[in-house]
C-alpha cells in the first residue's frame, strides 16, 4: 500500500534514505518554534482539524476554497479539513473573547491540508507554526510578531544573510487604487493582479491591469519608490531599535492571496530566491466580526510559518543538527535470575528521568552489549551478587571504558551526575 501523494511518512533517523522526511528533524524544528514563541508570551492553543466546510468558504479566498479537503461526513454535514489556522482561530477567539485580557498573544502548530499541484515546497498536508495578536491596533504589535517571526528563524542558525521579511501594506495598496481610480470596484481583482506580478509575464499583468484602468508603469513606479506608510515606519522603527532593522525591507510586490488581510502584510523568503515563502502574514482586522456574525469586533494579526520550506532551506544551508538517538544506560541482564532485580533497577532509571533500554527477552551477554553500543548507550549498568550475597551494580562507561560498582540505590544519581 502506497500512501496518497503529496503526504509524508516521518521515520526516525537514521534514515533508511536521505530523501525521507525526518521525525527528528521534525520535532527539532517544533520545540524551536515553541521555545520562541513561549519567550515572547505566547500561549498554545489548538483546535480541531475538521471543520465546518462554511467556516472556510465565508472568508479564506477563492485560492483555497479551491484546495479544500471537503466532503459530507455520515451526518450529512459539509465539512472540511481544516487548510489553515486563521478561521478557526477567529472562532474561539469570538466565543470566548472576554475570558481572555488583551491583547491575546497564542500561538500553535496545526497540521494543514490543502489539495494543491504537488511542486517544490508544496504538499497536500503541512505544520504551521501560526502566532497571533488579538485585540491591539497599534502597529507596536506588528512589529512585535514581526521580531517574533526573526527570533524564530534566528532560534534554527539562519541569519540576515540567509532570510529578509519583505515588509507592505494593503493601506498603502488602497491608497494608491483610490488615488488612480477614484472608487473601490474591482479593488480585490487588483490585489490578485499584483499578487501575481512577479510570477507572470509583463505583457500579461500589463493587459490585465489596462482592463481595470491601471497601467503597469504606474504600479512599478509606485513599488519602486517603496516609500513606507507612517504604520510602515512606525513598524521599521521599533525593528530598529530591537537591532532587527537588517531583517527587514519595504517591498510592495507583496500583497497576500488570502482576502481577508486589511492592512500590514508580509512575508519572509530565503535572499538566495531559491524557495517559496517561508512565512507569510498580516493584519486582518474584520475577520473576528466576520466570523462571529458581527458580535465580536478584535483587531488581529498573525503569520504561518510552513514547515515544508523551512526544512528545505535548513537542509540547504547545512543548518540541521545530526540526530542521533542515545540512551544514558543500558541495562545487561546476563544472569536471568536477577531479571526481577534489574527490572526494578530500569524503572528507578526511568523515574529518574534517564532514557534505559535492555533486553526484553534473555539473550547472550555479546549479543547484549552489541545492542548497547547500536543504541548508543552512554554506559551499561549490570548487576551482580558480591560474595556476600549483597547486589551491586557494576557501570561502565562506553566511551572512556571507566568502570564502577556502587549500590543499586545509587546508580540513578549516579548517571544523573555522569550522563
Ligand atoms: P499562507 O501564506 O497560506 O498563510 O501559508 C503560510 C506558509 O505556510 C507559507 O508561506 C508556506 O511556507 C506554508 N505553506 C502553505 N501552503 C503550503 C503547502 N501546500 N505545502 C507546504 N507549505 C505550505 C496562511 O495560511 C495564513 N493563515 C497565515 C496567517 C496566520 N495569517 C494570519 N495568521
Amino acid at each position: 500500500m502506497e500512501r496518497l501523494p503529496g503526504f509524508r511518512d516521518f521515520y526516525p533517523e537514521p534514515l533508511p534514505q536521505p530523501d525521507m522526511w525526518s521525525a527528528d528533524a521534525r520535532q527539532y524544528i517544533f520545540s524551536k518554534w515553541r521555545q520562541t514563541a513561549r519567550r515572547y508570551g505566547f500561549r498554545e492553543y489548538d483546535g480541531p482539524p475538521l471543520e465546518p466546510l462554511e467556516l472556510f468558504t465565508t472568508k479564506s479566498g477563492e485560492e483555497i476554497v479551491g484546495q479544500l479537503y471537503n466532503f459530507q461526513d455520515k451526518g450529512e454535514r459539509d465539512v472540511s479539513l481544516r487548510p489553515e489556522m486563521t478561521p478557526t482561530l477567529a472562532r474561539m477567539i469570538a466565543a470566548h473573547e472576554r475570558s481572555y485580557k488583551k491583547p491575546v498573544k497564542w500561538f500553535a502548530i496545526p497540521q494543514l491540508f490543502r489539495y494543491e499541484r504537488q511542486q517544490k515546497g508544496r504538499l497536500r498536508e503541512h505544520f504551521q507554526l501560526n502566532a497571533d495578536i488579538i485585540g491591539e491596533k497599534d502597529p507596536a504589535a506588528d512589529a512585535e510578531l514581526i521580531a517574533l517571526l526573526i527570533d524564530t528563524l534566528r532560534s534554527l542558525g539562519l541569519t540576515e544573510k540567509d532570510f529578509t521579511v519583505r515588509l507592505s501594506s494593503r493601506n498603502a495598496w488602497h491608497d494608491f487604487f483610490v488615488r488612480h481610480h477614484g472608487n473601490t470596484a474591482k479593488e480585490h481583482e487588483f490585489y490578485q493582479i499584483i499578487d501575481k506580478l512577479e510570477r507572470e509575464a509583463q505583457e500579461q499583468s500589463a493587459e490585465k491591469l489596462g482592463r481595470i484602468g491601471f497601467s503597469l508603469e504606474d504600479v512599478s513606479a509606485f513599488i519602486e519608490k517603496s516609500e513606507p506608510t507612517p504604520e510602515l515606519k512606525a513598524i521599521l522603527d521599533n525593528l530598529n531599535s530591537r537591532g532587527l532593522g537588517d531583517y527587514v525591507k519595504i517591498d510592495y510586490h507583496v500583497i497576500r492571496g488570502l482576502a481577508y488581510y486589511t492592512g500590514i502584510v508580509f512575508e519572509a523568503f530565503d535572499l538566495k530566491g531559491e524557495f517559496r515563502a517561508i512565512t507569510g502574514g498580516g493584519r486582518y482586522d474584520n475577520l473576528i466580526k466576520l466570523i462571529s456574525g458581527d458580535k465580536v469586533d478584535l483587531p488581529a494579526l498573525g503569520f504561518g510559518m510552513g514547515d515544508v520550506v523551512l526544512l528545505e532551506l535548513l537542509k540547504a544551508r547545512k543548518l540541521l543538527p545530526k540526530f542521533e538517538a542515545t540512551l544514558d544506560a543500558f541495562c545487561l541482564i546476563e544472569d536471568e535470575s536477577l531479571r526481577a532485580e534489574s527490572l526494578k533497577l530500569i524503572q528507578d532509571l526511568r523515574s529518574a528521568g534517564l532514557i534505559a533500554d535492555y533486553s526484553l527477552t534473555a539473550a547472550k551477554s555479546d549479543k547484549q552489549f552489541k545492542r548497547a553500543q547500536e543504541l548508543k548507550a552512554t554506559q551499561t549498568v549490570k548487576l551482580e551478587r558480591n560474595q556476600a550475597g549483597e547486589l551491586v551494580a557494576r557501570l561502565k562507561n562506553l566511551k572512556t571504558r571507566e568502570e564502577l560498582s556502587v549500590n543499586p540505590a545509587e546508580v540513578a544519581k549516579q548517571l544523573c551526575g555522569t550522563h
